[in-house]
């Protein structure tokens, strides 16, 4: 049997990865690739962090729900008849098929294989043919729930039922995102999530790099968020989150053929949110940018070591869509970022290929990846905290 990666070496070798961004070295490749690491992150974030599912406006009205998978646990998000928005696992209390698909407007929740019936709060109000069942009370069925918290517009659940409630420590985070109000934002909901073979940290960090940008992305669709205008604002230990702001070379860019916003500018932005982009991070999920005119947000979905899925979408000022040219003008910046997006993907790509090879290095850091460090800083007390949960439990594992 192969030996285990997890030990008090492999976690101490961490100590490298958290030093000032001038002194540390990036993660051991095998938190990327290996399978066991990857069951690891299940139990030190997954298990216990929130993760964001989607947007508060998927679901208006009562009834309306809509799904998402986070670590092979499927979600389903709902409004119930009170106007509460709820969140449950998609997972049949009979034999486990998912209650429910994609998204909709539904009364109850009707599992399709042998018909039990869900509320929209989730108890099961019908199970035909179980009056046989010895002792079968369907009160004892009703799906799980989750702890649900909507942060900026985002809904996010929890699978810990301890879990400290996310907003109070997110206040650093949110305070360059004040002006654009973001909770009142809406967009053009995105089609299901797309998968991709790597893994979820690759496309976290890629996210967030300020060191790819005057690079990767090099000419006129990129150019006017350099390199050099990025900054990492030191974040408070405790905090839930971290940002970037990266300064542009001229007021209200966009990433469209003009280099400037072409939809409706957010009401009340100072000269500052209209001279930068923040870079907003709630891992392990969710990472967001600011325009003048829109908001881009990546839900990440990871599914195993090397595979992840990712929700893709935009938030405009109220009312943009109501402008006959909106589309056409939303089409304009969509085929910039797909371009822009496409160099990205590539690379990641690239990265997963090599970090799964013998010769994968511990990298060193440009000054310009002071988020890789702040991703560090977050996933290494998480590790570390999961690891000594686990050696307490196993007393006699140093002998
Ligand atoms: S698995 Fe859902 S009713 Fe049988
Ligand atoms: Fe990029």
């Amino acid at each position: 049997m192969a030996r285990s990666i997890l030990t008090d070496a492999f976690f101490d070798s961490f100590d490298a990865s958290v030093g000032a961004t001038d002194e540390a070295m990036t993660l051991p490749p095998a938190c990327y690739t290996n399978p066991e690491f990857f069951e690891f992150e299940k139990d030190s974030l997954f298990f216990r962090e929130w993760l964001c599912v989607g947007r508060e406006s998927w679901a208006k009205n009562p009834g309306d729900y809509f799904t998402s998978m986070h670590a092979g646990e499927p979600i389903l998000v709902v409004r119930n008849r009170d106007g509460d928005l709820k969140a449950f696992s998609s997972v049949c209390r009979h034999r486990a098929a998912l209650v429910a698909e994609g998204c909709g407007t539904l009364k109850s929740f009707l599992c399709p294989y042998h018909h039990w019936t869900y509320s929209l709060d989730g108890e099961l109000i019908g199970a035909p043919e179980m009056q046989r069942a010895v002792g079968f009370d369907r009160q004892r069925y009703c799906l799980p729930r989750f702890r649900l918290e909507v942060w900026q517009g985002f809904v996010f659940v929890n699978f810990d039922p301890d879990a400290l409630p996310l907003a109070p420590r997110l206040r650093n985070v949110a305070e360059p995102l004040a002006n654009f109000r973001i909770a009142a934002l809406d967009g053009p909901r995105p089609g299901p999530p797309t998968a991709y073979p790597w893994n979820w940290k690759v496309m976290f960090e890629n996210s967030n790099d300020g060191y790819h940008a005057n690079r990767l992305h090099k000419g006129p669709l990129h150019d006017f968020v350099p390199s050099a205008l990025a900054s990492f604002p030191e974040i408070p230990p405790g905090e839930a989150g971290y940002y970037r702001l990266n300064g542009t070379t001229h007021p209200d860019v966009g990433f469209n053929a003009t280099q400037r916003a072409l939809l409706p500018m957010f009401p009340g932005l100072s000269e500052a949110d209209r001279n930068r982009v923040v870079f907003a991070n709630v891992p392990p999920t969710l990472a967001l940018f600011t325009l003048s005119d829109m908001v881009g947000y990546l839900i990440m979905h990871a599914r195993s070591a090397n595979c992840q899925a990712l929700t893709l979408g935009v938030l405009v000022a109220p009312g943009a869509e109501k402008n006959p040219l909106f589309q056409e003008l939303l089409d304009a910046n969509n085929r910039a970022i797909a371009a822009i997006v496409a160099q990205d993907w590539h690379v990641d790509g690239l990265v997963q290929t090599g970090l799964e090879s013998q010769f994968a290095p511990r990298g060193r850091y440009s000054w310009q990846e002071g988020a890789q460090r702040a991703l560090n800083l977050w996933l290494v007390e998480r590790y570390r905290a999961e690891w000594a949960r686990r050696s307490a439990a196993l007393p006699n594992a140093a002998e």
